[in-house]
């Protein structure tokens, strides 16, 4: 294992430490003592620390040294802006950023393409001359979506990715623990501080049988989505063995780990074998295949290995599924589907067919599409249903134009969108039904939560395989099942469609097409990072100030928030994505969902100075500009939701100083943290009650030390005042974060000395 191997063919300096994993995985391994699955078996040797790192799945935090990073457009222009903050000149970690999320789908491939590029130009200069300047790889628009360029070109068996993207579990299925973090979480890597997870759980799903005729590798999550629901992977690695492996494709299995984010596992893994072996001699790594090979026996789960919870799914007796609509966890066998279309009342009529994406985009996915495809037209049939394709890559769009499949889909009345995103995350400018108009469709993408894809509520999403999408546009109606309805021909002649078949790798080897990657110079001095001062999307972070070493006396509450209070309801998305690279405009939705207790109304909130009612973020600004720190209260679980590190640095950036709650989602804890705030806990939730918004209080700062609690005195507006106490997380280091204003100004600090 103590060779130089390179993890892929574009960096010159990176390369996969098998000797190092297995190392630590031999020190671990004299430290448990039993089998290990495979899941375990990548994360520990990962380990920062492998000897003193206390290990308990479900339990303990793991600090961890990943191999890379990978961005996506809208989350990385933070991350990057909070790098370039921290005065490091280059980036720790291999990383990598790909434009995908910012290309509206509207009349085609190209035509779209050229629109984004203008739309978005400031933001795309920005993040070239970043990358190229902290020597990051930058894939332009039309490049495709980050998860299929991470699997056609970066990933590697047995390696460590965070990806900051729900969806980075996609390289699961070339065997690497890929795993979808906030920027803040990429900022540290990058940095080259460990990053932190719990010790994930592992639950088993043990595949027999075969695939067969009409059932994709997409019906297997489509089936495990059921049976765990939404929730059911939370904490969990999903790790798949068995014989049934053998009749998937890497790419197939890259699908079914892909999805696992629905069921809001950590991320979710295949073995290496045979099938991953071929798909990295297909895209030009025999070398890492090779390599990979001599490390094979980590790259599976031990014999014995246990899991927390083991599911038995049968191939050769899996149905399609058909999953929706507003949920990704409600499952219905294509054989009950029309039946419970009529009992639902969802509406009958498919009116648009969408296959690619992230999650389904393979070249199997694409030919076995088409396979259908060409069958309905021998028949003299087209797609009923507006038919449009967004391949997932560049490499897949060459390789499906040469090969024909490209074509058939146009042919077949399909429209062939850009290499991104698109209708996936509403970048989808649809005009066939209007808003509020109830009506269907179906994709082979992944989420399908009210409003995604075209922001009309009353659009009914539901996900299958790309295989039943092609088929359903056919007929047009929710009510076909292709396995047992027969279609008219042109004559007026009954036919069944043949099921679908396709390679699963290119037998003429992949095209790459338009080369879109863009490494970075070797002289990264002479680049300047553009950032346009005027921009209203883009702007350049300074630094908190530190921490001025006193107590902070009669501070307003700036809200008491009743309830459930989201990463959501503290910095929404939607139309406000468009802002993630400029704080301070972001900022103006900073709380405007949280519910007041005052008045159980959000975004009116009392100004304590003024006696005025307001928006939220204007009374924060009034305060900040008066020179005044202010705190939050908040109830159970405050941020839950997201690792979005906006809902932490925008109470910072307008001037809060604390956020007390009767108890925090941790990743938001954690985050505020970063941003140099105090996130506080009653001491006994119940003070949560006696405290009234229009009470002041004092935080004694200067008390705080690991492990021991900080004193609020409260001075009620009528009233005499009394003492609480807060507790908290904070160990030695965190603490400094506080003291230097933020994990980046101490990061910094560090970088100068
Ligand atoms: Fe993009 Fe949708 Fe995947 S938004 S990254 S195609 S889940």
């Amino acid at each position: 294992l103590d060779k130089k191997v390179r993890q892929n063919n574009l960096e010159e300096n990176s390369f996969i430490n098998y000797k190092k994993m297995s190392e630590n995985l031999a020190i671990v391994r004299s430290r448990l003592n039993r089998p290990l699955t495979f899941a375990e078996k990548i994360l520990y040797s990962h380990l920062d620390d492998p000897h003193g790192q206390d290990i308990e799945r479900g339990v303990s935090y793991l600090k961890l040294r990943p191999d890379r990073v990978a961005m996506q457009d809208a989350t990385a222009q933070m991350a990057i802006l909070q790098f370039i903050s921290s005065g490091i000149p280059s980036v720790r970690a291999p990383s990598s950023v790909h434009c995908d999320h910012l290309i509206e789908a509207q009349v085609g491939g190209a035509q779209d393409l050229d629109r984004a590029v203008s739309v978005n130009k400031e933001v795309y200069d920005f993040l070239s001359s970043a990358c190229a300047k902290y020597n990051i790889g930058f894939w332009k628009p039309g490049s495709g979506i980050i998860h299929q360029t991470v699997l056609e070109w970066l990933a590697f068996p047995g390696g460590l990715l965070i990806g900051t993207d729900s969806h980075t579990p996609n390289a699961g299925g070339l065997s690497m623990a890929a795993i979808g973090v906030g920027g803040a979480d990429a900022v540290d890597v990058m940095a080259g501080l460990p990053w932190e997870l719990k010790a994930p759980k592992v639950i088993g799903v043990n595949l027999t049988g075969k695939l067969n005729g009409w059932t994709a590798p997409k019906d297997i999550i489509l089936k495990v989505a059921g049976i765990l629901t939404v929730k059911g992977g939370t904490g969990s690695i999903v790790e798949y063995f068995g014989s049934g492996l053998d009749s998937i494709s890497c790419t197939g299995m890259a699908t079914v780990c892909n999805m696992g984010a629905e069921i809001g596992a950590t991320t979710s893994l295949f073995p290496f074998g045979d099938r991953q072996y071929d798909f990295l001699a297909a895209t030009n790594r025999k070398h890492v295949g090779d390599f990979a090979r001599e490390y094979a026996k980590e790259l599976r789960a031990d014999e014995g290995a246990e899991y927390d919870q083991l599911i038995e799914i049968n191939l050769s007796e899996l149905e399609p599924h058909i999953n929706g609509p507003f949920t990704p966890d409600l499952a219905t066998p294509i054989s009950k589907f029309s039946e419970a279309v009529k009992a639902n009342g969802w509406p009958e009529e498919l009116k648009v067919a969408l296959i690619g994406s992230c999650t389904n985009s393979s070249y199997e996915d694409m030919s076995r599409g088409a396979s259908i495809a060409r069958d309905a037209l021998a028949h003299g049939l087209k797609a009923k249903s507006t038919f449009l394709v967004t391949p997932g890559s560049e490499q897949i769009r060459a390789t499906i134009a040469r090969d024909g499949q490209l074509q058939t889909f146009e042919e077949f009345g399909g429209v062939v969108l850009a290499n991104a995103c698109g209708p996936c995350i509403g970048q989808w400018d649809r005009r066939d039904v209007k808003k509020g108009e109830k009506n269907s469709i179906v994709s082979s993408y992944n989420r399908n939560f009210t409003g995604r894809n075209d922001a009309n509520p009353a659009t009914h999403a539901f996900v299958a395989s790309p295989d039943l999408v092609v088929a359903m546009s056919i007929a047009g109606t929710l009510h076909f099942n292709p396995l047992t309805d027969k279609l008219k021909d042109k004559d007026g002649n009954e036919f069944l469609l043949a099921p679908p078949s396709g390679d699963s790798l290119p037998a003429k080897g992949y095209d790459p097409g338009q080369n879109t990657y863009q490494a970075p110079p070797p002289n990264r001095d002479a680049v300047s990072v553009q950032v346009s001062p005027s921009s209203d999307r883009l702007q350049l972070l300074s630094p908190f100030n530190a921490w001025d070493g006193k107590d902070a006396l009669d501070c307003p509450i700036l809200i008491k928030a009743q309830g459930k209070t989201t990463t959501d309801h503290i910095s929404a998305a939607g139309a406000w994505l468009k802002y993630r690279g400029h704080l301070d405009n972001i900022s103006n939705n900073c709380l405007i969902g949280a519910i007041n207790s005052a008045n159980g109304e959000a975004n009116k909130v009392k100004n304590q100075t003024t006696g005025q009612w307001d928006a939220v973020p204007a009374v924060a600004r009034d305060y900040k500009a008066k020179g005044i720190k202010w705190v939050v209260i908040g109830d159970w679980n405050y941020g839950e939701g997201s690792s979005r590190e906006h809902a932490a640095l925008e109470p910072r950036h307008l001037g809060g100083l604390a956020i007390i709650t009767r108890s925090f989602a941790r990743i938001h804890e954690t985050n505020l943290k970063k941003q140099g705030m105090l996130p506080l806990t009653f001491s006994d939730p119940a003070d949560y009650d006696r405290i009234q918004p229009d009470d002041r209080v004092d935080i004694l700062c200067t008390e705080l030390a690991p492990g021991k609690p900080v004193t609020m005195r409260v001075h009620p507006k009528d009233g005499s005042p009394y003492e609480v106490k807060l507790s908290h997380t904070f160990n030695e280091g965190q603490i400094e974060w506080f003291k230097n204003g933020s994990a980046l100004n101490t990061m910094a600090k560090m970088a100068q000395n």
